[in-house]
């Protein structure tokens, strides 16, 4: 059985909650359980951070097992070195995801830091992101 992780960053546990116009009406517990359902065939685990040393923890303690990690890393995307070379350092590919189409807003929010590091990018298509995410690996 495929073992993927997908990983969410800070504020990505307010979703359904926070600017609802950007980020839909969803809670991330929700949509994580019809993704459950329509992957049974994968061993799929949820884990959210607000903080950077957590999120580099995880990559590291999943990073040289797992099949696959789909991460979000919401605003530490365009500031993290840190998370850039935590995804660098471990085995396990990473497609790096966006609920919003990032390039559509503010300019900041055009780079990132990690995708240099990850096997692909998948933004845009809102919640719909993760699941592409996780057909990339099967
Ligand atoms: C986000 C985009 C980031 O710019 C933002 O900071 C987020 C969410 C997205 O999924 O669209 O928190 O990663």
């Amino acid at each position: 059985m495929k073992k993927i992780l997908v990983l969410n960053g800070p504020n990505l546990n307010l979703l359904g909650v926070r600017e609802k116009s950007i980020y839909g009406e969803q809670s991330f517990e929700d949509y994580f359980k019809s993704l459950k359902d329509r992957f049974a065939s994968i061993d799929l685990t949820y884990f959210q951070s607000n903080s950077e040393g957590a999120i580099i923890d995880k990559l590291h303690q999943v990073g040289f097992d797992f099949d696959g990690i789909v991460l979000n890393a919401g605003a530490y995307t365009h500031t993290s070195v840190a998370i850039a070379d935590a995804i660098a350092g471990i085995t396990t590919p990473v497609v790096e995801v966006h609920i919003s189409n990032v390039h559509q807003r503010e300019s900041f929010r055009h780079h990132s830091y990690l995708s240099k590091n990850c096997k692909g990018v998948i933004l845009g298509f809102g919640l719909d992101s993760y699941r592409l995410g996780i057909e990339s690996f099967i």
